[in-house]
């Protein structure tokens, strides 16, 4: 096998199996936020991708996809239950995001986490080239940099955290938390969405590890031939964002245009539509936005036929306990609000529990004369970037979470602590009470923030970051 100067491994592969009525398989690109970010990345020749196939017990051969190779790791049904539902989804993910659900630390889930983080740095220690570059990806492979440092020193390594880094005080909960920290120095530069995250990665390593800690910058010092050997790790910011031409020129289409003005009728022409667009989780804060505008129709400060609220919860991680009983809660919830509140002609949620394809949500951003983004916590949250890069006619209001990674650059949105029921409302009624002029206003320093700074930015800003270690390294041998 051929390989590749250029290897980013990531828990999936940018492609799902696709099987057809006649049993023929065939591979589609997946629609989510980290394929279209790395796209330009991967465009170019001498890239792989090291992933999971998104199915169990999927042992094929590596495979080429649109000018990239891409490696598949097999996992079994057993190991999908304890690595990627259990550690990463049930232990990690909500320790990270500030411990809303409540995360189980188990031991089994841990062995498995790190069998399969082996299996990864394995093969993508196989396919770099001599002197290469792995970028990593992500929470689910925190121990990938150190076991792939032990395979191929000759590598540099990549690492982006894609969600955040809690504060010592959460983070000191984990019973492995020395293993996790030491896997992820293994890299040569570990980017985060915020600077606070970057602050919360660097003052757990100077508690649990002590390595001497310097602006963005850590001393790694570790025992080699009985003497100290030290190098420099970079911790820092690197914010990540979206393709903002696409969704531009998709906003401009005369198709997507008609199909949002038919959305608006076909909800019965209300003089305000709200919209959320999550992942059904947890962390999205779906649960206070939906008792806020309950209580609004409650007050009579909105009513129904005047406001709707469309809520796209796209499936997730189903098979996960508070995955499922979240999905239940919001379900009575909006049940019982549209039971209430509905009339023959309006309703006062439409809940879609699906995803749409990129021209839908385009269509629905521009329905949309509000937008609301109440994540609890949230490492970027990419659905207020597409939102505000697809108002072209500076028209719309975006409300954004304080706890947003978004909100530390999307400063001229309103912003909101979910948690205040009472002061979500108030921002809410401001939203929708909003001036043309205070809207626009606010929507071209948005838009100017987007557009300034795209996805193809992130990833040249941290590969070049890695290029720059990698240089030296190499000048050095
Ligand atoms: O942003 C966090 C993340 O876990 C990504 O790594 C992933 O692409 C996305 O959410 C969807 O999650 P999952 O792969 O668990 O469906």
């Amino acid at each position: 096998m051929s390989r590749a100067d250029l290897v980013v491994v990531a828990n999936r592969l940018p492609v799902d199996r696709v099987i057809a009525p006649d049993g023929e398989e065939s591979w589609r690109r997946s629609p989510g936020g980290l394929v279209t970010a790395l796209e330009p990345v991967m465009r170019k020749p001498d890239r792989a991708w090291v992933g999971w196939g998104g199915q169990p017990d999927l042992d094929i051969e590596p495979f080429d996809f649109e000018g990239a190779r891409l490696v598949p790791v097999p996992l079994s049904a057993p190991e999908i239950e304890s690595y990627y539902e259990g550690f990463a989804n049930g232990t990690i993910w909500p320790l990270y995001h500030d411990v809303i659900a409540a995360p189980v630390y188990r031991r089994s889930w841990w062995e498995s986490y790190v069998q399969v983080n082996r299996r990864f740095a394995q093969a993508a220690a196989d396919a770099v080239e001599q002197g290469g570059v792995v970028w990593v990806q992500d929470y689910q492979l925190q121990l990938v940099p150190k076991l792939l440092r032990e395979l191929r020193p000759d590598v540099t390594i990549g690492y982006f955290h894609h969600i955040p880094f809690p504060a010592y005080g959460l983070y000191s909960q984990l019973p492995w938390r020395r293993q996790v920290l030491e896997g992820l120095l293994g890299a040569d530069v570990i980017g985060f969405q915020r600077q606070a995250d970057a602050g919360n990665f660097q003052r757990s390593v100077r508690r649990v590890l002590h390595h001497t800690t310097r602006s963005n910058e850590i001393v790694v010092t570790s025992p080699q031939d009985g003497k100290e050997d030290s190098r420099v790790a970079i911790a820092k910011a690197y914010p990540i964002s979206i393709d903002a031409q696409s969704y531009i020129e998709l906003a401009q289409d005369p198709k997507v245009r008609a199909r949002a003005v038919e959305i608006r009728e076909q909800l019965g022409n209300p003089k305000t539509i709200l919209l959320g667009v999550d992942r059904l989780d947890y962390t999205k804060g779906i649960r206070h936005r939906l008792k806020a505008f309950g209580e609004l129709l409650q007050d009579g400060r909105l009513t129904v036929g005047d406001a709707t609220l469309v809520q796209v919860a796209s499936p997730s991680r189903q098979r996960v306990d508070a995955y499922a009983e979240l999905r239940d809660e919001i379900e009575l919830t909006v049940g019982r609000i549209n039971g209430d509140y509905d009339t023959m002609h309006h309703t006062a949620i439409r809940y879609l529990h699906q995803g749409f394809p990129r021209e839908e949500m385009v269509a629905l951003y521009l329905a949309a004369d509000v937008m609301l983004v109440t994540a609890l916590r949230d490492g970027m949250n990419l659905v207020a970037k597409e939102y505000v890069a697809a108002r072209t006619d500076n028209t719309g209001v975006l409300l954004l979470s304080e706890f947003a990674g978004a909100a530390d650059e999307l400063t001229s949105a309103l912003l909101v602590n979910p948690h205040d029921i009472g002061g979500l409302k108030d921002l809410i009624m401001r939203a929708v009470e909003m001036s043309p002029g205070e809207q626009s206003r606010r929507m071209r320093a948005l838009r100017r923030r987007v557009l300034e700074h795209d996805v193809e930015d992130w990833s040249h800003d941290i590969l070049n970051d890695i290029d720059k270690i990698r240089t030296a390294r190499n000048a050095r041998r």
